[in-house]
């Protein structure tokens, strides 16, 4: 069986320098993961375990040390990087914004990559009022600037989508109101999804498969 994404013995370090010693910290090793298409996923762990690294691995924003990560069966090392960002969209803690409007910030994935999307419907899809496409990001709220960021990495139409705790710098009105948009697509879009998440109530609101990383290692999380 073929599965969607695929870690194989992924392993991976960082560095940081103590006056002029460089400290290498091993992050995470010999990690598996399989996902199935259209599978949710949600990534629990301590702050500092690797989660957004992770993600980062997945995206070839960041390599690996050692080990294989495959989308449908491919080795992401052999995509050029854009064709796999175009596939793999990305959603951050923080929403990242460009200067200009919204309707500019929707469009910014679909120039990079030639791509022709409806921005109106994009911006329906994630929740963004039409009367705010044409106003300056400058003047959004956080959420709506998270959900900005939902449409734009809707724009290339991801088969996956990568969610680095896009909720958590959001008031838990908010949040609530973006998870069940975010739910909404992954239902609709049939979109592949790992959620990273720190709040344990999140995760069991999202349902899905429940995943640790903890000591290097991730980890099925039983049913509580
Ligand atoms: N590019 C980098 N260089 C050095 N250290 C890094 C780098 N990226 C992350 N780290 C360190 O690796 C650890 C894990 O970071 P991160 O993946 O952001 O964890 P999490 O998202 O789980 O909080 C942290 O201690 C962080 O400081
Ligand atoms: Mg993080």
């Amino acid at each position: 069986m073929s599965f969607h994404l695929e870690l194989r013995n992924v392993s991976k370090s960082v560095f940081h320098r103590v006056n002029e010693t460089k400290i290498r910290t091993l992050l995470f090793s010999d990690l598996n993961l399989k996902i199935g298409r259209g599978e949710l996923v949600t990534i629990m762990g301590a702050s500092g375990s690797g989660k957004t690294t992770l993600l980062r691995l997945i995206n070839r924003l960041s390599d690996p040390d050692s080990g294989t990560i495959l989308l449908n069966s491919i080795d992401i090392c052999s995509m050029p990087p854009q064709e796999l960002r175009k596939k793999a969209g990305m959603v951050f803690q923080l929403p990242v914004m460009f200067q200009g409007s919204v309707r500019e910030n929707i469009a910014f994935g679909m120039e990079l990559w030639g791509e022709s999307m409806d921005i109106n419907a994009l911006a329906k899809d994630a929740g963004v009022p039409e009367k705010l496409l044409d106003a300056d990001t400058g003047r959004l709220s956080v959420g709506e600037k998270q959900r900005v960021c939902i449409a734009r990495a809707l724009s290339t139409q991801p088969e996956l989508l990568l969610l680095d705790e896009p909720t958590s710098s959001l008031d838990s009105i908010s949040a609530q109101k973006i998870e069940t948009m975010l739910l909404g697509l992954q239902r609709d879009h049939d979109l592949t999804m790992v959620w990273v998440t720190h709040e344990k109530e999140q995760a069991g609101r999202i349902g899905g498969r429940r995943l640790i990383l903890k000591d290097g290692k991730l980890e099925e999380h039983a049913e509580d």
